[in-house]
């Protein structure tokens, strides 16, 4: 089959790989359709790589139909239309009970000290084969896909794999009062979409970004879109507070993470890892941290006292220091994590109907064949040609 596999930094290539087969009884082949491309993926693309093989087959936001099933499968059924989360998770241990499928006890990663594994994301999360391919090995077959109907378009139901849980957990561990206010830092697909469900749920929202398309498309939605370039320091808090009765927003919605833009200082660090051998960025990354917390420090200081903020945007050093006092003195609460998507499907399914509240079906920006991968990173991580959010077809 093909499938997107990963060579190095920048380097992604469309490669003929071995079919996934049936190893497990309650594994299932999916014939993969959609499948999402991710910010998640650009860590990978860019400073992750000493987590990574060359060869790793990437992606984690799938949906196609079931090919086959093994012997102990009774959930699904070949020609089912499925969709798969991110989280490889078990479905029936003591954390997956609790809703938090990401720190699935049977998938953990202990090797690493790790949360449950993902689906093509470095052996930080267990090094499982990825989705941006033609065939995906699913295990967990009677727990794990989410079952979808037959007739809209794939796009209706692909983001439930990531980019709507994601966006409603940031919703939900933000907590803003009724009809209080979020302010979301980073509209790319997911502060978008946690824009738009915020929106929904009668909140008002102020968005943060710093390029021109993504601004555009939020302020065409109802977000109140500050563009980060027309502020120097301190500024854009000053002006978020004017907004807000001199107070701040009720919650604040991180949706950045470790992608390098617009923090140059941070760029050059990232870029200099990128380039060391793989030992030494390894260790530097793990026990050091070289992150750019741009975004969060802006997020503490944005968010009212004693408000929330939520961090849907990855991190991923240990030693990155945080304004403590500030953060105390503010009496701020902090959530974050990896969405737990099943845990969110139920409240996300009745709105992915015709009258298309959250406006799924146009979400998409570029839909392409998998052969246009290595050109649809490239430019979905310069933020170029629109790029948003890139949907590939098999
Ligand atoms: N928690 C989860 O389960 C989960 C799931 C999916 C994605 N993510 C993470 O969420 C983050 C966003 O994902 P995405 O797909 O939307 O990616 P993205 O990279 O397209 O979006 C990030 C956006 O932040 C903007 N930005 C950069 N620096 C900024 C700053 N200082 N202030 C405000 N905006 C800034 C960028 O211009 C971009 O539009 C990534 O870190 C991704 O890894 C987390
Ligand atoms: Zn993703
Ligand atoms: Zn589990």
């Amino acid at each position: 089959m093909k499938a997107v596999t990963w060579h190095g930094k920048r380097d992604v290539r469309v490669e003929e790989v071995p079919d996934p087969r049936i190893q497990d009884p309650t594994d299932v082949i999916v014939q993969v359709t959609s499948a999402g491309l991710c910010g998640s993926d650009l860590h990978l693309y860019e400073v992750l790589g000493p987590f990574l093989d060359e060869g790793d087959i990437l992606g984690h936001e799938p949906m196609g139909i079931v090919e086959e099933v093994g012997p102990e499968v009774t959930a699904v059924a070949p020609g089912d239309r499925v969709v798969i989360p991110f989280n490889v998770s078990c479905g029936t241990c003591f954390m997956c009970d609790q809703g938090l499928q990401s720190q699935c006890e049977t998938t953990q990663v202990r090797e690493y000290g790790s949360g449950a594994s993902l689906f093509g994301y470095t052996r930080l999360y267990g090094q499982v084969p990825g989705a941006q391919a033609e065939l995906l090995r699913v295990p967990f077959g009677n727990t794990l896909p989410i079952k979808v109907p037959e007739g809209p378009p794939d796009d209706r139901f692909v983001y439930l794999s990531d980019v709507l849980p994601t966006a409603w957990q940031a919703v939900a561990y933000a907590d803003p009062p009724a009809g209080g206010t979020v302010a979301v830092l980073g509209l790319g697909p997911i502060g978008d979409m946690a824009s738009r469900i915020a929106l929904h749920r009668g909140h008002r929202v102020i968005g943060i970004d710093l390029v021109d398309a993504r601004l555009e498309r939020a302020r065409e939605r109802g977000v109140e879109a500050l563009d980060l370039r027309e502020f120097e320091n301190g500024d854009l808090a000053d002006a978020v507070r004017e907004l807000t009765g001199g107070r701040g927003p009720d919650s604040v919605i991180d949706a950045v993470g470790m992608e390098a833009h617009g923090a140059p200082v941070a760029k050059l660090t990232q870029d200099f890892v990128g380039y060391l051998p793989d030992a030494v960025a390894e260790r530097l990354m793990r026990k050091a941290g070289v992150d750019r917390l741009h975004a969060l420090h802006l997020a503490v200081e944005l968010v009212r006292r004693g408000g929330t903020i939520s961090i849907s945007g990855v991190y991923g050093g240990m030693a990155d220091p945080l304004p403590m006092l500030v953060l105390f003195d503010k009496q701020v609460q902090l959530r974050m994590g990896q969405a737990n998507v099943w845990r969110w499907v139920d409240e996300i399914l009745p709105l992915l109907t015709d009258e298309d509240p959250l406006g799924v079906d146009g979400f998409a920006t570029h839909r392409v064949p998998l052969s246009e991968a290595p050109e649809a990173y490239a430019a979905f991580q310069e933020k170029r040609d629109g790029a948003v959010k890139v949907i590939f077809r098999p």
